[in-house]
C-alpha cells in the first residue's frame, strides 16, 4: 500500500471511530438505521483526509480536527442521500450498495439528510477541545459551504437538457462539490492556526483541488465502470447534466483537468511549511479511478 493510500486508511479509521460516537441510535431507530447504512458505506472519506493532511501541515492534533473532518463527512453524505433522490439525480446505487431511499423510503431518506446536517453542526458546537472562537469560524466555515452545495445542485438540475456556457459550468461545479472541498481544507488549516496568507494559499489549492474532484468525477462517470464507482456509471449522458466532457469531450477535459491541477499544486509553493502530503492529495485527485 502506498504511503497515501495507508494515511487515507487511517484518516478513514479515525473518522469512522468518531462518527460511531457522534450518531445516535435512536429515538426513531430506523432513521438512524438509514443514517448509518449511508455513512458507513466505505465512501473514500476524502473530505476528512483534506481536514488532516492541512491541518497536519500546520501542526494541528489529530484529536483536534476528528469532530470537524466528521462533520464535513456528515453533510457531504446527507448531500449524496439527497442527491440519490428522484426527484434529483434519481439513482439506485451509491457506495456500492442501495441508494438510502431504496433500502429504505423516500421520507426516511430525505429525513435521514436532514438530521445529519444538523448532527454535523451538533458536532463541531459541542467540541471542547476547539477554543471557542475556532469552533465560530468553522461553524460559519462549514454553514457557508453546505449553503453553497446546495447551490450548486440547485443550478445543476436546473441546467439539465440546457446548452451551457463555461462560466455556467464552472460555477455549478465550484459550489455543488468545491465549496465542501475548500471548507475541510481551510477548516484544518484554521485549527492548524495558519496564518493569514497562508489560510489564502490554502484557499487557492483547495479551490482549483474542488473543482479538479468534480471535473474528474465527470471524466470517472464516461470512462469507469459502474463496479469500480460504486454508482451507476454514464447516467450523466442519460441524465443531460452540463459535464466537463459533455461540453469540452474527454480529451479537452483531461488536458484542463491537469492545468486546474497546475494550479492547485503551484498555490502551494506560498507556504513556506511541507505541503508534500497535499501534493500527493492533489495528484491522487488527478488520477484516481474511482
Ligand atoms: C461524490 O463524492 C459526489 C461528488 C461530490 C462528486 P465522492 O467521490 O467523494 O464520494 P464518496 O464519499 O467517496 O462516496
Ligand atoms: C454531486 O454531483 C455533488 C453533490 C453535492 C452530491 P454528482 O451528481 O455528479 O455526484 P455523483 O456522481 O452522483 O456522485
Ligand atoms: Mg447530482
Ligand atoms: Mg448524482
Ligand atoms: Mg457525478
Amino acid at each position: 500500500m502506498s504511503d497515501l493510500l495507508q494515511y487515507m486508511s487511517e484518516v478513514s479509521a479515525d473518522v469512522d471511530r468518531t462518527l460511531e460516537g457522534l450518531i445516535p441510535k435512536g429515538p426513531s431507530a430506523k432513521l438512524y438505521d438509514a443514517v448509518r447504512w449511508s455513512v458507513f458505506a466505505g465512501g473514500k472519506r476524502f473530505r476528512p483526509v483534506l481536514v488532516y493532511a492541512t491541518g497536519e501541515v500546520f501542526g494541528a492534533g489529530r484529536e483536534s480536527m476528528a469532530n470537524t473532518a466528521s462533520a464535513l463527512e456528515m453533510i457531504h453524505t446527507y448531500s449524496l442521500i439527497h442527491d440519490d433522490l428522484p426527484a434529483m439525480d434519481d439513482d439506485d446505487l451509491r457506495r456500492g450498495r442501495a441508494t438510502c431511499h431504496v433500502e429504505f423510503d423516500e421520507a426516511t431518506a430525505i429525513l435521514a439528510g436532514d438530521v445529519l446536517q444538523s448532527l454535523a453542526f451538533e458536532a463541531v458546537c459541542g467540541d471542547l477541545r476547539l477554543e471557542a472562537s475556532v469552533r465560530i469560524f468553522v461553524l460559519a466555515e462549514i454553514a457557508e459551504a453546505a449553503r453553497r452545495m446546495v447551490d450548486g445542485q440547485h443550478l445543476d438540475l436546473d441546467a439539465e437538457g440546457l446548452p451551457t456556457t463555461i462560466d455556467a459550468l464552472e460555477t455549478i461545479h465550484r459550489n455543488k462539490t468545491g465549496a465542501m472541498i475548500r471548507a475541510s481544507a481551510r477548516c484544518g488549516a484554521m485549527i492548524g492556526g495558519a496564518e493569514a496568507e497562508e489560510l489564502e494559499a490554502v484557499t487557492k489549492f483547495a479551490s482549483s483541488l474542488g473543482l479538479l474532484f468534480q471535473i474528474t468525477d465527470d471524466i470517472l462517470d464516461v470512462t469507469a465502470s459502474t463496479e469500480d464507482l460504486g454508482k451507476t456509471a454514464g447516467k450523466d449522458l442519460t441524465s443531460e447534466k452540463a459535464t466537463y466532457p459533455s461540453f469540452y469531450g474527454l480529451d479537452r477535459s483531461r488536458e484542463l483537468a491537469s492545468k486546474v491541477h497546475a494550479d492547485a499544486t503551484s498555490a502551494l509553493a506560498q507556504i513556506p511549511r511541507d505541503t508534500s502530503r497535499l501534493i500527493e492529495i492533489a495528484d491522487f485527485i488527478l488520477s484516481r479511478k474511482s
